[in-house]
């Protein structure tokens, strides 16, 4: 049965494991310790376990009222059966809890899974960076936001047209700081 616990270090060796697995450009052990050393204050993570093995992972982090997804991933055998909409819903349940009232998150342009998952979850692309995932300088990332009072105003796109326009936007500058998720370095604490 699957379940979701909170990310202790002793996760970290296999979350890792997938991380190589799901990632061209992986987290290092130090950026999962890094990330975690700020657990509690600014950071949340979970685990999905299944009969005892690491089968998906995601975090949050959260300054004054805004929060940044920093990673949702599934093992392949797991996807497509509901968790990874389970994590990012934990997430954005912990980020109310903290009192965000805005969640940003980047995505590669070319990532056809987690854009259906963030899209379907509510969120709306924002804003976008060229080239911005190395190696390569052909991926754009994609900043999206959950903010309801905002969705509607920032809008620019009717929902077929938003694969194709996410690669045509500019750039948000709230979210410039925020590196993560498919994935710059971890925002700053
Ligand atoms: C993105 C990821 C976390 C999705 O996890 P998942 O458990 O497969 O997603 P879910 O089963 O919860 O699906 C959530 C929604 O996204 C859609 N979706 C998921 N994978 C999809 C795919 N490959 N193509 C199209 N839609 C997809 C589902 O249909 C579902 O929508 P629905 O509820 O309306 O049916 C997973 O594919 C993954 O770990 N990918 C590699 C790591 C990664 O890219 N992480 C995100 C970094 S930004």
């Amino acid at each position: 049965m699957t379940m979701l616990r909170r990310f202790r270090w002793w996760d970290v060796e296999a979350a890792r494991a997938l991380e190589t697995e799901l990632f061209p450009d992986a987290w290092s052990v130090e950026t999962f310790w890094s990330e975690l050393a700020h657990v509690p204050e600014t950071r949340h993570y979970l685990v999905a376990e299944d009969d005892g093995a690491l089968i998906g992972y995601a975090g949050l982090a959260v300054v004054g009222n805004q929060a940044d997804v920093q990673t949702i991933a599934v093992a392949p055998a797991a996807q497509g059966q509901g968790l990874g909409r389970q994590l990012l819903d934990a997430l954005l349940e912990e980020g109310r809890r903290r009192g965000a009232t805005e969640v940003l998150l980047e995505v590669r342009a070319d990532n056809e899974a987690a854009l259906a998952l963030y899209r379907r979850a509510g969120f709306d692309r924002i804003g976008l960076r060229r080239a911005y995932y190395q190696p390569g300088g052909i991926d754009a990332p994609d900043l999206v936001d959950a903010q309801p009072d905002r969705r509607e105003s920032q809008r620019e796109h009717h929902d077929d047209d938003w694969h194709r326009n996410c690669q045509l936007s500019g750039h948000h500058p709230a979210v410039a700081h925020a590196g993560h998720v498919s994935r710059p370095s971890p925002m700053p604490s």
